[in-house]
């Protein structure tokens, strides 16, 4: 949530500043603006509310020259949208700017203290605040050091007086060519260069630059000039850090010659399941081979009960998840919310083997119920995307889906990549336990075949596209799946209130009866993830009792299917593969569904309203 960039070095900070915004736009896209130092007597400052074009365009008409300097996208949480709520923000001398990601808690008692010795605020942000307090402490440390140091020992104490959440970036006007950073519980990376460093709330903003990266940990403060960096604790003692080499490319995180991200990660799916199994089958155990768990095979025999968090798309996976345990390995597992299970307080006794599941990585619920069930002595494993992320390295192990950058804020290759180390974790766990040989290697078969049916699938895309035309003016859409594949109903109604604005909402195909076929009519499409299996007899009365009640239906079902044909007004077919992994498939024409949807309706699918892609505020 809200995205940070910070440049020092030779060249013009400006577009490389806006770049990597532009990048971080998925983390928040209400305002962005820029700080720069260019040598004359004040902090050149360009902000602007709405989209990152909106700050662009200004600075055409008034450009920011320097080499130095801080940049930030917002997402809102202290006061509204405005060009003065945007960051960056100066303290009360107007020589100091800084940007936050996070929410500074106690920012009201603060802002009244300061308020009553005089200072006068421009926005009604908490960020504000905070500038303020840095700008007090730098004054209270005149005559101490040079301007640097004073900087250093300002951020130091004003730091110690807050609670909350933050990754900033400040620098002030008497120390050109210098930037401090910090983090607490917000994501901040620095980026190594040539006579130049970045800082930045994710890689992706400087990979173009360089790729050698260092992943800061919470309670760290880092000091850059253009030549050097210096990451210490906090409270000033030593902080250990690593140079890591970041892995993707700068072009996996461009468009290429798709209209959207999101299309381009639905259809990057064939790779990044691939990408999710690749060197993790083992034919001869009829297995799979997850070594990141770091649980050796008598520990992963003593697991009696698995609990899986996350939140969003991440918590239908999760759902997934708990089915294919629970059939493969006849393990009990739970699915939490994160943010539900860091207060609950559930009991866990010493067998219990906590996995949390995140795209980013940065997700602030997800990590705090990590660091609950740490802190209660329980080894916490993570299924996350990004590498280097701190829900990856808090883990005590885990699995990363290896599903490179996913930009559009609509989650789709992250769903299907979940799924997939899911059902290999499964597939491990039940080869220790009940699943023959045989069994084994009907799973491994079947999720080698995965990538080319979901090729497949994606043929489909025009077809789909026609089937959501139909219903353009819909106030809403019902989503019904059974087993496996109420999971993927939930998924599939996210899919489509998220990027398309209209009520959508999924259940048990059996649950319509019990309320749901109140909502059903002419004009409210009901869209049945109904596959070849065990309850497709089971979906099939319930496809009748809403056609009987003149609801129109999508059905996706199995090839060979056709029966369907006669009862839904539109059918589209997937290939036929093992019911525990059907939703892999059944997801892809949801995603399509919602994505043609979206763009018929002349939605941003990429950047909808009111969200972001990583979610740092409680
Ligand atoms: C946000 C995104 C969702 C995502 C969820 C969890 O709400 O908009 O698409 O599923 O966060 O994100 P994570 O990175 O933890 O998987």
């Amino acid at each position: 949530m809200c995205g940070i960039v910070g440049y020092v070095g030779t060249r013009e900070a400006t577009p490389i500043l806006l770049e990597g915004l532009k990048k971080l736009e998925d983390r928040g896209y209400d305002s962005a603006g820029i700080a720069l130092i260019n040598g004359g007597d004040a902090i050149e400052l360009r902000k602007k509310s709405g989209r990152l074009d909106n700050l662009r365009r200004h600075l055409v008409n008034d450009p920011a020259r320097g080499a130095c300097g801080i940049s930030h996208t917002r997402w809102a949480t202290h006061g509204p949208p405005t060009d003065e709520n945007a960051h960056p923000h100066t303290d009360q001398s107007g020589l100091l700017a800084r940007v936050h990601n996070g929410v500074i808690e106690n920012y009201q008692p603060l802002r009244d203290g300061m308020l009553a010795r005089g200072h006068t605020f421009k926005s009604q942000t908490d960020t504000e605040v905070l500038a303020h307090l840095i700008g007090e402490c730098y004054e209270a440390e005149a005559g101490a050091g040079t301007p640097e140091t004073r900087l250093i020992a300002a951020v130091r104490k004003a730091l110690g007086q807050i609670t909350g959440a933050y990754g900033i970036a400040v620098m002030h006007l008497d120390a050109p060519g210098f930037l401090v950073g910090a983090r607490l519980g917000s994501p901040l990376v620095v980026g190594l260069g040539k006579n130049e460093n970045f800082l930045a709330s994710d890689v992706t903003a400087i990979i173009s630059h360089t790729s050698r990266a260092i992943y800061l940990n919470d309670h760290d403060l880092v000091y850059l000039t253009a030549s050097d960096f210096n990451i210490e604790n906090i409270e000033g003692g030593t902080a250990a850090y690593e140079v890591s080499q970041v892995e993707f490319t700068a072009e996996a995180a461009e468009l290429g010659d798709y209209p959207h991200f999101m299309l381009k990660e639905i259809f990057e799916q064939p790779v990044s399941i691939e990408n999710a199994f690749r060197g993790r089958l083992s034919d001869e155990e009829a297995s799979a081979k997850l070594g990141g768990l770091n649980l050796s095979p008598s520990e992963l025999r003593d697991i009696d009960r698995i609990v899986l968090c996350g939140c969003g798309t991440a918590f239908h996976a999760a759902m997934v998840g708990e089915y294919l345990i629970e059939t493969l390995a006849r393990i009990p597992t739970e699915v939490e919310i994160s943010s539900e299970f860091r207060y609950r307080n559930l009991p866990l006794d010493k067998n219990t083997l906590v996995f949390t599941i995140s795209q980013s990585g940065e997700t602030i619920d997800t990590l705090a119920a990590l660091r609950e069930a740490r802190r209660k002595g329980h080894r916490v494993l993570g299924l996350v995307n990004s590498v280097g992320s701190t829900i990856a390295r808090e883990s005590d192990g885990g699995v990363y889906l290896h599903a490179g950058p996913e930009i559009g804020v609509a989650a789709t290759k992250s769903f299907t990549s979940q799924v997939t180390t899911l059902a290999l974790l499964a597939l491990l766990l039940g080869r220790m336990r009940h699943l023959s040989l045989a069994e084994g290697r009907t799973i491994l078969e079947e999720i080698r075949a995965l990538p080319d049916k979901v090729r497949q699938i994606l043929t489909l895309s025009d077809h789909i596209k026609r089937i959501a035309e139909c219903y353009l003016d819909c106030p809403g859409m019902l989503y019904l799946g059974r087993q496996f594949n109420y999971p993927t109903a939930l998924e599939g109604a996210l899919k489509m209130k998220e990027i398309s604005y209209i009520y959508a909402s999924g259940h048990a195909s059996a649950e319509l009866k019990h309320g749901i076929i109140a909502l059903v009519s002419e004009t409210c499409p009901s869209v049945f993830i109904a596959p070849k299996d065990t309850l497709l007899e089971k979906n099939i009365s319930n496809i009748e009792e809403v056609k009987a009640r003149k609801g129109p239906v999508i059905a996706i079902t199995t090839e060979g299917c056709t029966e369907m044909e006669r009862i839904a007004d539109h059918v589209i077919y997937i290939p036929p593969t093992l019911e525990c992994l059907s939703p892999l498939l059944a997801v892809i024409p949801l995603q399509l569904l919602s994505y043609h949807f979206a763009v018929a309706k002349g939605c941003d699918v990429d950047k909808p309203r009111n969200l972001a892609k990583s979610v740092t505020v409680e």
